[in-house]
């Protein structure tokens, strides 16, 4: 709607050529501290999730800060992935090209049952190697992954092209 798509054109900054030149960076902070904006954004967010959903998997960073609220708002659980070096025990991983170098995620052991219907969530889809990395490692424990949400997805990057077969939402489309 409207009001939402207005709140992120005035909550979500950019900034130009960081952390790289070329990279136009979306700053989801001014979102963040603003209480009112905040809590509409993830109550409508919430109205757009589909099935019934048990546990939304999140990829830090920024991933914690919107999938943690919107897990507490559709009453499900949340689970993290981690960059590398973060978790105890023995956690799986995955390696991924990023918009810009390359990253290792991590998820722990047994941190999902098998079968359990899952939501990866995460604040932007833009080339789609962080959300697929997420994906991966919630599959290999066993979850359903029933779709993947952004708050932003970049349509000009494809992302959606590294996703097949995860039904894809998102809360503002922009070009790139
Ligand atoms: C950003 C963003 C997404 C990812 C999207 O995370 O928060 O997780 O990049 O890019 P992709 O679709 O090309 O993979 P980043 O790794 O910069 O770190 P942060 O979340 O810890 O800030
Ligand atoms: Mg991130």
């Amino acid at each position: 709607p409207e009001e939402i798509q207005g709140l992120l054109s005035t909550h979500i900054a950019e900034y130009p050529d960081f952390p790289q030149p070329g990279v136009l960076f979306r700053d989801i902070t001014p979102l963040l501290r603003d209480a009112r904006a905040l809590r509409r954004v993830i109550e409508h967010w919430a109205s757009i999730i589909p099935e019934e959903i048990d546990v939304i998997v999140g990829t830090e960073a920024r991933g914690f800060v919107l999938g943690a609220p919107l897990a507490y708002e559709i009453g499900a659980g949340f689970v993290p992935v981690r960059k590398a070096g973060k978790l105890p025990g023995t956690p799986r991983s995955r390696t991924y090209d990023l918009e810009y170098g390359t990253a290792t995620v991590e998820i722990a052991e047994g941190a999902l049952e098998t079968g359990v219907r899952t939501l990866v969530v995460d604040d932007l889809l833009a080339t789609g190697g962080t959300a697929a990395a997420t994906v991966a490692l919630a599959r290999e424990l066993g979850a359903e992954v029933l779709g993947a949400s952004f708050l932003i997805e970049l349509s000009a990057l494809e992302g959606r092209t590294r996703l097949e077969g995860v039904p894809v939402s998102t809360v503002w489309s922009l070009e790139g």
